[in-house]
């Protein structure tokens, strides 16, 4: 084992917060050099409640500071692309929050320069490291449920976000479904050739009216002939709604939702539970610590990441197939998108 990371993290929000926490808590190989925010305040915040050396609102900070060698891209969409090819300029090995980008131009910018550093990329698919959805994955690559055929994913938000965040999402395919894409992929372990795609607005007429969709069925043919479907919504009364079921030769697989407790109440009307955990900072809570120690872990010790950069792109090809079969009512070919 070589000796401690040192880390900078860039945006110090909601999914920036958590992976600090996880660096400084839960990894003693890895150790939290310096935070930037644009909003030089919550860097201060973060630094202060974490002990962090440095906090500062330029970026740049953390990408020209020699003792630093991964960063950790958590800011808002729209500067990944520039903020990962600039890290990589810098020789930096790279975690960034999922998309790189919602164009593919910019994820290929991005890319190409992490290539040309031969620095790591590792983007922040969690669900990966999920316990449930990894079994999943487990079962159908030892073949324990013999050549898979069938795949469902329900992926069901416990309320839709406000208008002001759908206008600049990238869309549903691109901000929700692309973990279910995600989680299509690396379940089977083979790629989509083709996308069809029902989707409509049932849930909040503003989502229509801002040009976006609330729910959608997607179906996926795989290149190794399984099928596939992915059910969405951004509104399940019950709380987050997020299960898989796969159906191979020799049996079938399926993961429930995850609960706060194990209890079922019984009495003289109904046996019952309480609901599911509400939303994604419960639910997934333990796959992005795990995501981040497998990170830290590739970095120290010169592993292969084990999400690549290839797989921060397909999904957005995924997403793009998505809309355009939506748009244009018919199945959509990955190779048509490129
Ligand atoms: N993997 C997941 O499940 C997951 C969950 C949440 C968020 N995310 C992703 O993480 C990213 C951040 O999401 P969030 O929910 O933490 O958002 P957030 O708005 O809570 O935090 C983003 C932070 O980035 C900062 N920022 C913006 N521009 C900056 C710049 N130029 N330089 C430095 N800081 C800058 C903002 O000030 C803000 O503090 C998004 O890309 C999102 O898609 C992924």
């Amino acid at each position: 084992m070589a000796g401690i990371v040192n880390v900078g993290i860039i945006g110090a929000g909601r999914i920036g917060k958590v992976h600090a926490q996880t660096l400084a808590y839960r990894i003693p190989s890895a150790k939290i050099q310096a935070v930037a925010d644009l909003n030089a305040p919550a860097a201060g915040q973060l630094a202060a409640q974490l002990s962090i050396p440095v906090a500062t609102g330029n970026y740049r900070d953390v990408l020209e500071n020699p003792d630093i060698q991964a960063v950790f891209i958590c800011s808002a969409t729209n500067t990944h692309a520039q903020f990962a090819e600039e890290a990589a300029r810098a020789g930096k090995h790279i975690f960034c929050e999922k998309p790189i980008a919602l164009n593919l131009k910019d994820i290929d910018c991005a890319l190409e320069a992490v290539d040309r550093a031969g620095v790591k990329l590792q983007v922040g698919f969690n669900r990966r490291f999920d316990s449930n959805f990894y079994r999943v994955r487990l079962a159908i690559e030892s073949g324990e449920i013999g050549k898979p055929a069938l795949l469902h994913i329900i992926s069901r938000d416990p309320a839709p976000p406000p208008v002001s965040y759908v206008k600049v999402s990238g869309g549903m395919f691109l901000d929700m479904t692309i973990h279910d894409f995600d989680m299509a992929r690396f379940l089977i372990g083979a790629e989509v050739e083709e996308v069809y795609t029902l989707a409509g607005i049932t849930v909040d007429p503003a989502i229509g009216e801002a040009g976006d969709v609330d729910t959608a069925v997607i179906m996926l043919k795989f290149a190794n002939g399984v099928i596939g479907t992915i059910d969405n919504c951004r509104r399940a009364s019950y709380g987050y709604d997020q299960r898989v079921e796969v159906l191979g030769s020799k049996g079938s697989i399926a993961t429930s939702n995850n609960y706060p407790n194990a209890a079922t109440i019984s009495d003289g009307s109904s046996v019952r539970r309480d609901l599911p955990l509400n939303f994604f900072m419960d639910r997934y809570t333990e796959s992005f610590a795990t995501e981040v120690a497998a990170f830290i872990d590739a970095v120290a010790n010169d592993k292969p990441v084990p999400v690549t950069g290839r797989d921060a792109r397909v999904p957005v090809v995924m997403g793009l197939a998505a809309e355009k079969s939506y748009r244009e009512g018919r199945p959509v070919k990955l190779s048509e998108i490129g």
